[in-house]
């Protein structure tokens, strides 16, 4: 059969940095378990390719990327050159708009031989799934100024919850949740502040939630959910949010395991009728770029979930090997977090490619 096809878009600062870490684990993978992949590598979706050219990518670029299997994704964002908006809307946010990648599967655990910030939490304690929904909500570009430039400026900027897009990201939830062993589904909401969109968000929760009578649900507004991120973490099992608060309750989630370095995500179009993209929650790190020191777990734990997904009946059955490389990947990560080295934001000295070597080795034995 053929190989699964991957685009490689590394993107700007760490993204660059922990970029090889990843593919050089998924090729220790591919050589350990008879893998077959190919990559595609590209350098725009990245601001230095916005400086030469004036935009983040060139104008054929879905033609690129919409005949891989999936897309391989670093970090994007140089706000010193490009402004944020520009550059995410110029590309992470446009694949996963265009490519209808509207799941956002985020997982938060607490490591054993990780350091939490928690008082008196071990691993096993923190061991959840953010579900944030990824293409409408409050991301929208619907909206506009009046007035610009009096004292009368008008800024509208609109939220978008549309019944397919609720109930498709809470479907899938749903169904998560059932398929685990507590089979308990947390609904982030603010229907008290946010009249309209959020007991909209609520009523398709409720609606959706007649077809898994098995789900225990508890809804809870965004404020008190994130306190109880902090406060008892080892309630949650499956959490889904919209799209801003999904986005703030996944990097607190891992904020809450230690370190934002170490969490991975899934932007899935589940009907695969386009690429699924597989990056790290955290950005470019501008702070922390071009010294070798960012934690490069989160990108490598995504290429995991990857395989997971290519090896998911991508052609037809299940294919064991990726399933395989995918367990072997997390064990490896398991292992290397227990008896380092580490980074410098787990404590430890390390450099961004020493971690990679590490966890090839461990991952090649
Ligand atoms: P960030 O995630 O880049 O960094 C936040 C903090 O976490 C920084 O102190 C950083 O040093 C630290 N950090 C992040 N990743 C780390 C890692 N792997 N190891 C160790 N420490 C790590 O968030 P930010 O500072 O808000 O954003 C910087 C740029 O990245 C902006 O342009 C932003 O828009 C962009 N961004 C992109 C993505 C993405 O591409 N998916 C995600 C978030 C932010
Ligand atoms: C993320 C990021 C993006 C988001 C930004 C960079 C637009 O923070 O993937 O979590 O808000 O979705
Ligand atoms: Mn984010």
């Amino acid at each position: 059969s053929r190989p699964f096809r991957i685009a490689v878009l590394p993107g700007d600062g760490i993204g660059k940095e922990v970029m090889p870490e990843g593919l050089k684990v998924l090729k220790t993978a591919a050589d350990k378990f008879g893998l077959n992949l190919e990559y595609r590598h590209f350098e725009w979706a990245s601001c230095d390719y916005y400086a030469q050219t004036g935009q983040m990518m060139p104008d054929d670029w879905k033609s690129h990327l919409q005949d891989c299997d999936a897309i391989y994704f670093g970090a994007v964002g140089w706000p010193a050159i490009v402004p944020d908006h520009t550059s995410l809307y110029g590309s992470l946010l446009k694949f996963r708009r265009e490519f209808d990648q509207y799941i956002n599967l985020r997982p938060v655990r607490l490591f054993d031989g990780v350091p939490c910030p928690l008082a008196n939490r071990k691993a096993g304690d923190i061991d959840f799934f953010v579900v944030r929904e990824n293409t409408e909500g409050e991301y929208s570009a619907v909206g506009g100024k009046m007035f610009e430039g009096t004292d009368r400026e008008i800024v509208l900027q609109e939220s978008i919850f549309t019944r397919i897009g609720c109930d498709r990201v809470l479907r899938f939830a749903f169904e998560m949740a059932s398929r685990r062993a507590r089979k308990h589904l947390t609904i982030a909401t603010k229907s008290n502040g946010i009249a309209i969109s959020m007991p909209y968000w609520d009523e398709r929760a409720a609606e959706i939630g007649k077809e898994y009578p098995g789900v225990t649900t508890d809804k809870q507004h965004i404020d008190i959910l994130s306190a109880r991120f902090v406060l008892t973490p080892d309630r949650f099992d499956v959490v889904v949010a919209s799209n801003l608060f999904g986005d703030i309750l996944s990097d607190l989630g891992p904020a809450c395991t230690g370190t934002i370095g170490l969490a991975p995500s899934a932007n899935l179009n589940p009907d695969r009728k386009f690429p699924s993209l597989f990056e790290p929650v955290h950005g470019s790190a501008p702070d922390i770029a071009g010294k070798n020191i960012a934690n490069p777990i989160a990108m490598i734990w995504s290429g995991a979930l990857m395989l997971d997904y290519l090896g998911r009946g991508l052609t037809g059955a299940a294919q064991k090997p990726y399933l395989d490389a995918h367990d072997a990947i997390v064990k490896a990560i398991e292992d290397v977090l227990v008896q380092g080295p580490h980074t410098p934001d787990l404590g430890g000295k390390a450099s961004t490619s020493q971690i990679g070597d590490a966890l090839s080795k461990v991952l090649a034995k």
